[in-house]
């Protein structure tokens, strides 16, 4: 499978007693991580023993240590590097449990790094491979290029795993991506028309609420769709039938990422021939494990085999 990273950031976690605004504190403890959600897809999917090729269009200052790290991790990683900083995101965890992301904006990137860097994506794509794309995209790169690689990861005899955010999505669907995991409030955004997504408390209601989003997302011909819902779990609609999972009971460290490990899971799972209740329960088994530690998407394989025994048949 391919993974293509079109907007990497470095997440710089902050664990604190309390974040006051407005005033100086000091961290108990902070740590840096290369990500961007398709990295995090990405050790998702080696947990899960596949083996991604990771494209990143990765702005070259803080390049070294970011492509370094990744391939001490396993990773078979390329970058196409472009003019500019990495971009961060600063993640603060309270002990309370509340998380704080701050997302940093990104180098802009010119219509030619971006053809180029598609390009050789698409070039890489073998008949009915598996392509996840995951997360935002760079200023400079509008929805319309999200319809292009859409569309040239179709023509290319791809299969799209998509998972972006309603500002990207709703341009994205009409060009049909061939499977999507939103979260439970990014899909309700996308099918109410609504440009942005407010957190959806998790409660006894939310699963049910999945099960009706993931089919009114199919009805709209996508022919894969999971939506995500928290802890409460996810549900899923394909052209082959529908179902739904209960989330299990785990210790969370790092909920970031949760939605990314999920789909490497998932499509790895895929990838190998499983039926697709069978896929959803290994993409969660992986959510499961990533959220008991810190690196962004950073499941354990012994850990994501216990969680998926947890889960049972499908
Ligand atoms: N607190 C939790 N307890 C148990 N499982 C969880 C929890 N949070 C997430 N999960 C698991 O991870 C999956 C994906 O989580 P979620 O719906 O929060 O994705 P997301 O919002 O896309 O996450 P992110 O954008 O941070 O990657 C859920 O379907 C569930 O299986
Ligand atoms: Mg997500």
């Amino acid at each position: 499978m391919l993974v293509v990273c079109p907007n990497p950031t470095v997440d710089r976690q902050v664990l604190l007693g309390e974040l006051l605004p407005g005033t100086v504190e000091r961290a108990r403890e902070n740590q840096a991580f290369p990500a961007g959600k398709s990295v995090s897809a990405a050790r998702g999917c080696l947990a899960n023993g596949a083996s991604p090729e990771v494209h990143v269009l990765l702005p070259r200052g803080g390049s070294a240590w970011y492509l370094q790290t990744l391939q001490d991790e396993g990773m078979d990683v390329t970058a196409r590097l472009i003019p500019g900083v990495g971009r961060e995101s600063i993640i603060v965890y309270e002990d309370s449990g509340r998380v704080t992301v701050l997302n940093g904006a990104g180098a802009r990137v010119s219509a030619g790094e971006w053809e180029a860097f598609v390009a050789a994506v698409c070039d890489r794509i073998p008949p009915g491979g598996w392509v996840i794309c995951s997360g935002s995209f760079p200023p400079g790169v509008g929805p319309e290029a999200l319809v292009d690689l859409v569309t040239r990861v179709a023509k290319a005899g791809g299969k799209l795993a998509l998972d972006t955010g309603p500002v990207w999505l709703p341009a994205a669907l009409p060009a049909r991506p061939w499977l999507i995991t939103p979260n439970l409030a990014e899909a309700e955004a996308v099918l109410s028309g609504e440009a942005d997504s407010e957190p959806v408390e998790v409660g006894a209601a939310a699963l049910e609420r999945a099960v009706k989003a993931a089919a009114a997302l199919h009805a709209r011909g996508i022919p894969e769709v999971v939506v995500t819902a928290g802890s409460a779990g996810a549900a899923w609609c394909t052209d082959d039938g529908s179902g739904r999972l209960a989330g299990l009971q785990v210790e969370v460290r790092n909920p970031i990422g949760a939605g990314d490990a999920f789909m490497g899971g998932l499509v790895s799972a895929l990838e190998r021939g499983e039926p697709f209740a069978a896929a959803v329960r290994w993409g969660m088994a992986t959510a499961c494990s990533a959220i008991e530690q810190w690196v962004p998407g950073g499941a354990v394989a012994e850990r994501v085999g216990l969680h998926r025994a947890r889960l049972g048949h499908a």
